[in-house]
């Protein structure tokens, strides 16, 4: 394992506005739309890996260590260095980072990804547990299919309606989707609830730049505890509040935020399915085969598809850490408080490692191939790794399927229709219209 590198001034200052400034810049809790609008027409992923491609050869795989005002930032470039800070989660890699403890605080203060280890012993098996990390297809899925089936129709027959379909539509339907299988149905058109929590995501892009809004805060607190205590049964909430009444209404603020990554990485898969008929064939073909069985669907092919959009597309621009002691690599001591970060787009595109690197190729979730490589972290690794996996895998696949069902092309789709595929695809410009001509 090569020691890490300092980057002489160019060198980092390639890094940090090419690599970190676009990412920040579109909003790492809540995304800007005319930044993300922006990043799609530069291309600002692919400027990114070519940096850090550059930079890896250069340097010969040794992680990159720049100065970021008072702090020093690694870049890793190297899929056991990726292991090595994932699997060393929470000591000595916490992922309670400076930047994402002032972030979170905003609206999730006792969220678990900022905990403080010994709060973390106990909000880890409670997220876990909750919601059914290793079950692929949770306890209540029932309930939530079906608040998919009710939403997935409510949109189609608007979609017949106007013969269209954009992003905002979309993101009205999925947070329908969102607040009822998170709070329970009474939730379902919780309006206020949303846009509370859109402000206070709006502040957390500014992390401690921007004053904490303690009071509204409290009143999504206070707002996620009446579904609570008066949760209905097949929520998520519900089943929180009966295994612990305290910690629950603390996690689910995160939940509901991390649910909206989910939506982006279904409207860029049902981009790709409807651009391309062989693959709408397989999403359909995949859920009739597994119809009319007991319970709902696995739905594999639909779930690789959505997993296939977050390798392409992540979600999560860049995994972070910091070390909580000093650690050595390749015979260089790097002090406590270094931050380390895993640049998702990097390498999840990385054409070194990967043949499938710019290409379609769900079947890669399917067959074990992308399983193997650390370098694949959509939802990081190790004992920090996202719990919700499962669970946001069922919900999407689901909804993809039913929006596969009706007859959408997407518009403008050519650049989607085949390979290579585009680095950035910024998912709120994203439209679709009924009954075209395929691309
Ligand atoms: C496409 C949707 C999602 C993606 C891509 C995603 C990805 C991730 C990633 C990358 C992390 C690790 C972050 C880090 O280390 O800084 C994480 C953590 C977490 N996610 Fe997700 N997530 C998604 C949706 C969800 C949903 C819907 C839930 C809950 C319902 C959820 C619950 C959590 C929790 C509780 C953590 C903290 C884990 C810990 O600190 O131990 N996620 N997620």
């Amino acid at each position: 394992m090569p020691a890490p590198v300092d980057l002489g001034p160019a060198e980092a200052t390639r890094v940090v506005t090419r690599v970190l400034a676009p990412l920040a810049a579109q909003g790492a809790i809540v995304r800007r739309p005319r930044m993300t609008a922006w990043a799609e027409r530069h291309q600002t992923d692919r400027t990114a890996r070519a940096v850090l491609m550059r930079l890896r050869a250069r340097h010969h795989g040794a992680p990159l260590a720049l100065r970021l005002g008072t702090r020093r930032l690694v870049v890793v470039t190297e899929p056991d260095d990726v292991r090595r800070v994932l699997d060393g989660t929470p000591e000595p890699f916490t992922p309670a980072t400076k930047e994402k403890r002032a972030a979170l605080a905003h609206f999730q203060p006792e969220g678990l990804l900022i905990s403080s280890a010994a709060d973390r012993a106990r909000r880890r098996p409670f997220n876990e547990a909750v919601l059914q990390a290793d079950q692929p297809v949770h306890g209540d899925a029932e309930p939530m299919v079906r608040a998919v089936e009710r939403a997935a129709a409510t949109l189609a027959s608007a979609i017949r309606g106007t013969g269209r379909l954009d992003a905002t539509t979309f993101a009205d339907t999925w947070w329908q989707i969102v607040l009822e299988v998170t709070l329970g149905p009474r939730a379902r058109a919780d309006q206020e609830l949303v846009d509370a929590l859109g402000v206070l995501r709006g502040d957390a892009n500014w992390s401690y730049l921007h004053p904490r809004r303690r009071e509204l805060c409290r009143w999504l607190h206070h707002r996620i505890e009446s579904y609570a205590t008066t949760a209905e049964p097949g929520s998520l909430v519900a089943a929180a509040h009966d295994r612990d009444p305290d910690t629950a209404p603390g996690q689910v603020p995160h939940w509901l935020f991390a649910f909206d990554a989910a939506g982006a990485a279904t409207l860029r898969a049902l981009a790709v399915v409807q651009a391309r008929p062989g693959e709408r064939d397989r999403v359909l073909a995949g859920a009739e085969a597994e119809a009319g069985g007991e319970g709902p669907a696995l739905l594999p092919y639909g779930r690789a598809c959505v997993l296939e959009s977050l390798r392409l597309w992540p979600t999560t621009l860049a995994v972070l850490r910091d070390s909580t002691r000093p650690t050595t690599w390749g015979g260089r001591t790097l002090p406590a408080g270094t931050g380390f970060a895993v640049v998702s787009a990097f390498f999840h595109r990385d054409p070194e490692r990967l043949e499938h690197a710019d290409a379609w190729a769900p079947e890669a979730w399917l067959d074990g191939r992308n399983d193997a490589d650390w370098g694949l972290v959509p939802f990081s690794g190790g004992p920090a790794s996202c719990p919700g996996r499962n669970l946001v895998l069922l919900v999407a696949s689901h909804l993809l399927a039913r929006l596969a069902a009706q007859d959408l092309r997407t518009e403008r789709g050519e650049h989607l229709a085949r390979d290579p595929l585009p680095a950035t695809v910024d998912h709120l410009g994203l439209r679709f219209r009924l009954g075209a001509p395929w691309a």
